[in-house]
């Protein structure tokens, strides 16, 4: 199966919207500037028109005696089109005649102003021409043309329109080649995250073998030290020691290398209360020899907390916390284990009273091999249990986190979604 690794899904879904926000992005600037410069382009047009429109106006009109003579003027209805006002000023600038389309109500208050674009309330716009007398050039008056802008609003909204629908459209054919792509580019990152699994996997089960020989035969050799030479005997302790921290860390490095796979096909619902309260039992024991509290509270559903998941690997995290909680907590401390419902997801949480993390140290306790230098120093463990822990649990679809305060304790929590009651089956 394809991508069954939350990891790469995640990091799919991360590109692809990554990918569409940076489209989106460009797409939307993109239209921006479509829109301004198709607003420009009819802005220029309207305007020389307006002229073009006052030019023939200005040639068509008649001038007697330095005046205007309207008998034989055209009407504007007859040059231009229907929606256009053209005004008649004396030389004074009182209005002396309108034709055409009622314009805006205060047009005829202004002054004429010649050689000048004016918009007016409402979307109006002018253009005014001073007229002179051909012979004498002397000022006959001035003409000016109105129109309404309406029409390159129309066609502003309309583009605006087209490029609304346009841009999802694009985006969502985007989306499906982007899938296709992350596919490509994902697959062969995952694969050879695969083989490197397996290469970790099939080295720690070849490593098993011979590490538990070495530490088989120095338990037999350290039964018997009769024959053995003084100095031998410690040798034999440091020989065994070694091999049972390998040991420990070859089964670590094979728990983490299947811990990013949840099973698939092989996932199987697991009863969270059934399991929790196994792994308590067996730490009670444990609990009394260390001189600590070991409390379990099981929410009044607990019984009904189903997720599905490897049982064995769900242990494995819940035993993982517990460990660190009995390495951290100083005897007379308590650790407490409970178990919830969060809406849909399972709430499983171990706290402790212990040494606590330092805030600085919090962002890496879930890498793999880290470990805060207090608990190096005093304490084995290769650094891996947390690391296991998170895989587990992303595996899974959950989430692990921790609050935590120096010499105050540490509280872990899990959550798991919950299985559906039809997959229980
Ligand atoms: N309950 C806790 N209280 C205080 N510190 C903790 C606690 N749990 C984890 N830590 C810190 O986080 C580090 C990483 O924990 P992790 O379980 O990954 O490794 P480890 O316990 O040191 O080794 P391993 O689990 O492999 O045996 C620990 O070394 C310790 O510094
Ligand atoms: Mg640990």
């Amino acid at each position: 199966m394809r991508f069954e690794q939350p990891l790469f899904q995640l990091t799919r879904r991360r590109l692809l919207a990554g990918f569409l926000g940076v489209l989106a992005g460009v797409l939307v600037v993109f239209a921006a500037g479509i829109s301004l410069f198709f607003e420009h382009a009819l802005r220029e047009r309207f305007d020389r028109q307006l002229v073009d429109f006052a030019h023939t106006a200005v040639a068509s009109v008649d001038i007697e005696g330095g005046r205007f003579d309207f008998r034989s003027t055209p009407r504007p209805s007859d040059t231009a089109a229907a929606d256009t006002l053209v005004q008649w000023f004396d030389w004074r600038g009182s209005p002396l005649r309108t034709l055409g389309a009622a314009g805006p109500g205060e047009l005829t208050d202004g002054p004429p102003e010649a050689g000048r674009f004016q918009n007016w309330a409402g979307g109006w716009r002018s253009w005014c021409e001073a007229v002179y007398e051909p012979r004498s050039g002397n000022l006959v008056g001035y003409l000016r043309v109105v129109r309404p802008l309406g029409a390159i609003e129309e066609n502003r909204r309309q583009l605006l329109w087209v490029l609304a629908a346009a841009i999802p459209a694009a985006l969502l054919l985007s989306a499906a080649g982007g899938w296709w792509l992350t596919d490509l580019v994902i697959q062969p990152v995952e694969d050879t995250f695969r083989r490197l699994e397996q290469f970790t996997g099939d080295a720690g089960h070849e490593l098993r073998s011979p590490l538990t020989a070495i530490m088989t035969n120095s338990a037999v050799a350290l039964k018997y030290p009769e024959g053995m030479r003084p100095g031998d005997k410690q040798k034999f302790l440091l020989i065994e020691d070694a091999s049972r921290q390998l040991l420990n860390l070859v089964q670590e490095l094979l728990m983490l290398a299947r811990s990013s796979n949840s099973g698939g096909q092989d996932a199987r619902p697991v009863a969270l209360a059934e399991l929790t309260r196994a792994s308590m039992a067996e730490f009670t024991p444990r609990a009394a020899s260390q001189g600590l509290t070991l409390d379990y509270r099981e929410a009044a559903d607990g019984s009904n907390l189903w997720v599905r998941g490897k049982a064995e690997q769900l242990r494995c995290v819940l035993v993982n916390l517990l460990e660190n909680a009995f390495k951290f907590t100083p005897p007379g401390g308590t650790i407490t284990v409970s178990l919830a419902r969060q809406e849909k997801r399972a709430w499983l949480t171990v706290a402790d009273t212990g040494i606590g993390i330092a805030p600085a140290d919090l962002p890496y306790i879930f890498d793999r091999f880290w470990q805060a230098d207090r608990a190096r120093r005093n304490r084995d463990g290769s650094g891996l249990g947390l690391a296991i822990a998170r895989s587990i649990v992303e595996a899974h679809g959950g989430t692990i986190s921790v609050e935590s305060a120096p010499d105050r304790g540490s509280h872990f929590a899990v959550r798991l979604p919950l299985a559906s009651t039809a997959s229980r089956t």
